[in-house]
């Protein structure tokens, strides 16, 4: 720790250094396009975890934005939800000789032995949205307040079938996200905080019985599996009974979920869709939204977080400290990093304009 506090203080020294130079070239003679790049930092890698989602291509895109207009050059790669294939993208980056690295991880804990190599070669890590289990070797971590995360869905639920006006009981089932991603935890948490009161109360019934997280968990986020787990659930325990909610913590699962109702007949007038929560407020399940299908969704600016993962790498490579707002919650087994968790919101139909329009993360156009 020691050694690497020193490597990080020499290498800010370097970059404040290169940065004087940069200074004096632009007041004097001599200065290029191309020292003012490379004096500034060299190139960040980013590594993200699959394009097959929306939201990840946001962010490695809003990424690169923020790293340019800060001056860096960038390798954006992409892991295509293959731990091994992003380990080995990891090691490629470190050899071309990035100086800092942005990873938004597949697996948690498959890291421990590159993030080695990158500390080895004084390259900062920023853990991005996803904590990195199990090594020292992580700087910072930029992310949302997860627990919250969990709590807005579940509080969503509550709400909409009037549980606080004594409703129920109603039909739920649970659905969580990846048990190799950190975030499942803090999601699912978050959620049965508020649900499991009214599931011990029996006004919240869960007819298949799976109510464990372990029990409830989707490999890699993946819509096509949580369709199947809910086909499964329909048959077993739905035969004369109609499931009245479902919590699903993202929104590809959401869109897997609706899919396996609607082949099941819901989505009428004697047989009507659930209340089903999401995250991410990704494209498609804005419109499911609109059209009347998916309920609710979390949205998480992704602009913001791609702001505050950038700024932090910057900060780390010019001897600045990184604002934070935790330093207790994220402990990845070897030390708590410090974090900047920033704040998700709850939309619905009711919302989306001013939330994802106004705030120009949509346009009207966009949704149509
Ligand atoms: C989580 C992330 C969620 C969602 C999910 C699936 O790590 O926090 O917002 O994107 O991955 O991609």
């Amino acid at each position: 720790m020691h050694n690497r506090r020193a490597a990080l203080a020499a290498m800010a020294t370097t970059a404040s250094l290169a940065l004087a130079l940069t200074a004096c070239g632009q007041n004097g003679s001599g200065g290029s396009k191309e020292d003012k790049g490379s004096a500034k930092g060299g190139t960040i890698g980013i590594a993200m975890p699959t394009k097959s989602s929306e939201r990840w291509i946001a962010d490695g895109n809003n990424v690169v934005k923020n790293l340019k207009a800060k001056g860096y050059k960038t390798k954006l790669v992409y892991g295509e939800d293959d731990p091994d294939t992003q380990v080995s993208q990891i090691e490629n980056l470190i050899t071309q000789g990035v100086k800092g690295l942005i990873v938004a991880a597949i697996d948690n804990k498959s890291l421990n032995n590159v993030l080695q190599e990158a500390a080895d070669a004084h390259i900062p890590v920023i853990a991005y949205d996803r904590l990195i289990l199990g090594t020292k070797n992580v700087d910072y971590y930029a992310s949302f307040d997860n627990t919250k995360v969990g709590e807005l869905q579940a509080n969503y639920i509550v709400d909409k079938l009037g549980l606080k006006n004594g409703k129920g009981p109603f039909n739920i089932e649970l659905f969580a996200g990846s048990n190799d991603d950190n975030n499942t935890k803090y999601f699912f948490g978050g959620a049965m905080s508020v649900l499991k009161p009214y599931i011990d109360s029996k006004k919240l019934v869960v007819r298949s019985g799976q109510t464990a997280l372990n029990q409830v968990t989707t490999l890699r986020w993946d819509g096509a599996t949580a369709q199947k787990r809910m086909d499964d659930i329909l048959t077993s325990s739905y035969k004369s009974q109609r499931v009245d909610a479902v919590l699903s913590p993202y929104d590809g699962i959401s869109i897997g979920v609706l899919s396996s109702l609607k082949s099941d007949g819901y989505g009428s007038k004697s047989k009507p869709l659930p209340v089903i929560t999401g995250q991410d407020a990704e494209l498609a399940s804005v419109k499911s939204i609109i059209a009347g299908e998916q309920t609710q969704t979390v949205y998480k600016d992704t602009r913001k977080l791609a702001e505050v993962a950038s700024t932090m790498v910057d900060d780390v490579l010019n001897g600045k400290k990184p604002q934070v707002n935790d330093t207790k919650t994220y402990d990845n087994g070897s030390k708590v990093v410090p974090a900047y968790l920033l704040q998700p919101v709850s939309v619905d139909k009711s919302n989306y304009e001013d939330v994802l329009v106004k705030g120009g993360y949509y346009t009207d156009a966009q949704l149509k």
